[in-house]
C-alpha cells in the first residue's frame, strides 16, 4: 500500500490540473491512496491536507491554475519548517512526494532527498528551463498566447507604422522569446542565450523601412541582462531570482531604439497572461503521460528524480544530475526564425 502526497511549487502554469489529474487516477487505479497539500511547501509545512478522490479530481482536465493551490515559498529558508516538513511528511505515512513544479523545485527536492524525504518531480513551468526534460508541462500554452499576442499585435503595430517591442517572461533562458517569435512571425528576436546590440536592432529595423516595411515586431526574453550596475539593483524573491518585470528591459530597448531609428516605439509586457488560459492539447497530453509515468516509477520504486520527455519518450533523470542545471534556449531554432526577419 502506498501513499502519496502531490503538491504544486513555483509559479503556475497551464496543465497543472491535468497533471494531478493523471498522477490521481493512475494511483487509484493501482489503490494507492493521494493526499493533496495546499497552497505548495506551505501545505506541507502546516499540514494543511486533503485525500483526494475520483470526484475531486473529475472535470479539472481542461482547467487552468491549480486546484490545490500553489507558491514559492523556500521550505529550507528556516530549519523550523524542514522539521515540520519531516514531521507532517511522517504523521501522513506518506511513501513520496509528487512535486509539480520547476527548476527551484529540483534544487528543493534534492536537498529533500538528502533528509530523507523521498519525492518525484513532474516538471512544469512556461519557462522551459528545467533541465532533464525537452519540455515542461505550460510551455506550450504560454507560447500559444504569445503567438495569439503577436498576431494582434501585428494589426495595430502596421497600421501605426511603429516599433513594437514585446517582452514574454522566462527567466534566464529565451524559450518563450524564441518560440513565441518564431510562431507568431517576430521581426526580430532578443534572447539571454545570444549577445545582441541596439545597433544591430537598429540597422535591422531601418533595413526592413528601405524594402518597405515600415514596421517591426521585436520580441524580447524578460531575464536578457542590461548593465551590471541596474542587474545588481534588481528586486530578488526567496529563490534569488529578480523580480518578473522589474528590469524592462523591453522599455529599455524601446525608448533606445526610438531614439536611434526616429520611428516611435512601444512596449508590451505580456506579463501573467502568459501563465493563464486553458492548456492547449500539447500540454495536457504530455501533463498525462507524465503523471502515469510518475506513478509508474513510484510502483517500481524508483525515486528521487524527474519524470521528463527527451526524443518523444518519458525518460527518468536523477536530481543530482539536474539540481542546479538550466535548459537553455536551443539556438537553432533562432537560425530558422532569422529566414523570415
Ligand atoms: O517561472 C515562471 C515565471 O512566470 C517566470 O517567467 C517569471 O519570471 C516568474 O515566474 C514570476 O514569478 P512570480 O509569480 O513569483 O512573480
Amino acid at each position: 500500500m502506498k501513499r502519496f502526497g502531490i503538491l504544486c511549487d513555483g509559479g503556475d502554469a497551464p496543465g497543472i490540473n491535468t497533471a494531478i489529474r493523471a498522477i490521481s487516477r493512475a494511483s487509484f487505479e493501482r489503490e494507492f491512496e493521494i493526499l493533496g497539500f495546499s497552497d505548495g511547501f506551505e501545505g506541507l509545512i502546516h499540514n494543511d491536507v486533503k485525500i483526494m478522490t475520483k470526484q475531486a479530481v473529475s472535470g479539472i482536465l481542461n482547467e487552468g491554475g491549480s486546484i490545490l493551490g500553489i507558491s514559492r515559498v523556500n521550505p529550507f529558508k528556516d530549519p523550523k519548517y524542514t522539521g515540520l516538513i519531516k514531521e507532517n511528511f511522517k504523521k501522513n505515512s506518506l511513501t513520496l512526494l509528487m512535486l509539480i513544479g520547476d527548476r527551484d523545485t529540483v534544487v528543493i527536492a534534492k536537498k529533500l532527498s538528502d533528509e530523507g524525504i523521498p519525492s518525484i518531480i513532474i516538471p512544469k513551468t512556461i519557462d522551459n528551463d528545467v533541465y532533464g526534460t525537452d519540455f515542461s508541462v505550460g510551455f506550450y500554452s504560454a507560447v500559444n498566447t504569445i503567438s495569439n499576442a503577436l498576431d494582434n499585435l501585428h494589426a495595430t503595430t502596421s497600421a501605426h507604422h511603429r516599433l513594437m517591442i514585446v517582452e514574454t517572461m522566462g527567466r534566464e533562458t529565451g524559450w518563450l522569446a524564441l518560440f513565441g517569435g518564431l510562431a507568431g512571425g517576430a521581426d526580430y528576436i532578443v534572447i539571454p542565450e545570444v549577445p545582441y546590440s541596439l545597433e544591430n536592432i537598429a540597422r535591422h529595423v531601418e533595413n526592413r523601412k528601405n524594402e518597405g516595411k515600415n514596421f517591426s515586431i521585436i520580441i524580447v526574453s524578460e531575464g536578457t541582462p542590461l548593465n551590471e550596475e541596474i542587474e545588481k539593483s534588481l528586486e530578488k524573491d526567496e529563490f534569488g531570482h529578480p523580480v518578473s518585470g522589474k528590469r524592462r528591459i523591453g522599455y529599455y530597448i524601446a525608448e533606445n531604439l526610438e531614439k536611434m531609428t526616429n520611428i516611435k516605439a512601444r512596449t508590451t509586457v505580456l506579463g501573467y497572461i502568459q501563465r493563464g488560459g486553458v492548456p492547449v492539447v500539447e500540454d495536457r497530453i504530455l501533463a498525462t503521460r507524465l503523471g502515469i509515468m510518475a506513478v509508474e516509477y513510484a510502483a517500481m520504486g524508483k525515486f528521487n528524480g524527474i519524470v521528463g520527455i527527451k526524443n518523444s519518450e518519458v525518460v527518468f533523470t536523477p536530481l543530482e544530475d539536474s539540481a542546479y542545471k538550466i535548459n537553455i534556449a536551443d539556438t537553432k531554432y533562432l537560425e530558422l526564425a532569422r529566414l523570415f526577419f
